[in-house]
């Protein structure tokens, strides 16, 4: 056993992000390196708070989530980094708690394993850099590396063969261009197939996964642009069909991967119809069945009044763009 500087005891808070240009396919699945880039914004309401314990008395990591005992195997994965990197053979206890249902594809992973690592870092001892710690997250889930970053924050692929340029980086502070997103929840289990499930085996199944590569470079360089002009109907636009292109290669894949329900479409025809009554408002859907709105902060009220009459929806949560994962106390 080594000693740890640092107390050996941190908290954690990572907010949860939402990708408008998204990842799907894994370059080196042991690194959990991207395929290719993606840019997402950070969300205020969702977040994780993670303490993490480095004890002596452990023979292995404890992870407890929302106050349950949970399988540690993803956890450990970031923990031998830090372990290695502080020069420790401690084990921890983690424990978090995320603030909206766990598993529900509402991006959890992305908050957890951002806190993980900020709060691993720092009951270790160690003091990372943003990058550093964005790389940490990465090896518990790729759209967690950009969970350090508060507003809009680009993942890189990267080319090295270590995984040491994947990586996020922060394009804009939440302040620099505030927008709205309304979480729409059609489905409250966890039925969703894992995302590193269902983009690791089958993702490359499908004839347009070439396409979907080949395509991703032109998405993220229009979505710089868009961000930079701060051209919101062109965010939306991108994001609409970056996500619909995305679902119609997990469509395609065999076994096909189906994260929609009937109010997962119910919702999209619905921003589609607020759109045209001169809302501007944009969907987006991950590996699951909520759909995330996009909006300006005047129309808010108005895009959730329409979400929450759409059939199946059981509730709308709405989100302002959030700050980078930090420490609590
Ligand atoms: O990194 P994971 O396992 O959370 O997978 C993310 C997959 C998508 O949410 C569909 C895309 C993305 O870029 O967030």
């Amino acid at each position: 056993d080594q000693p740890l500087g640092g107390g050996a005891t941190a908290v954690a808070r990572a907010h949860s992000n939402i990708a408008l240009v998204k990842y799907w396919g894994k370059r080196d699945a042991a690194l959990n390196t991207p395929a290719v880039g993606s840019i997402s914004v950070t969300l205020a309401a969702l977040y994780t708070d993670t303490r993490v314990t480095f004890r002596p008395d452990l023979s292995g990591d404890e992870f407890w989530l929302d106050g349950s005992r949970s399988d540690a195997t993803r956890v450990s994965r970031v923990l031998d980094l830090v372990r290695r990197r502080a020069a420790t053979d401690r084990y921890a206890v983690v424990s978090s708690t995320n603030n909206f249902p766990t598993g529900a594809g509402l991006a959890s992973s992305a908050s957890g394993f951002a806190a993980l690592a900020v709060a691993a870092a720092g009951a270790s001892g160690l003091t990372l850099a943003d990058r550093e710690l964005s790389i940490l997250a990465r090896h518990g889930s790729g759209s967690a590396a950009r969970s350090i970053f508060g507003g809009f924050a680009e993942m890189h692929a990267g080319v090295a063969a270590d995984g040491s340029d994947a990586y996020a980086e922060q394009l804009l502070e939440p302040a620099d261009w505030p927008l709205s997103v309304a979480v729409a929840i059609t489905e409250r289990g966890e039925k969703s197939i894992n995302s590193t499930i269902g983009m690791g085996e089958s993702a490359t199944t499908s004839p347009f996964y070439q396409a979907w590569q080949d395509s991703a470079a032109d998405d993220l360089a229009e979505m710089r642009a868009a961000i930079a002009a701060r051209d919101f109907a062109r965010l939306g636009e991108l994001s609409e069909y970056n996500c619909l292109k995305l679902h119609a290669l997990m469509l395609s894949t065999r076994p096909a991967l189906i994260y929609w329900n009937a109010a997962t479409v119910a919702a999209m025809h619905v921003v589609r119809g607020l759109r045209a009554d001169g809302v501007p408002a944009y969907f987006t859907i991950d590996a699951g069945p909520q759909v995330k709105v996009l909006c300006l902060p005047a129309d808010s009220a108005a895009v959730r009044g329409a979400l929450a009459l759409v059939p199946g929806v059981h509730e709308v949560r709405m989100s302002a763009l959030g700050p980078g994962a930090h420490r609590l106390e």
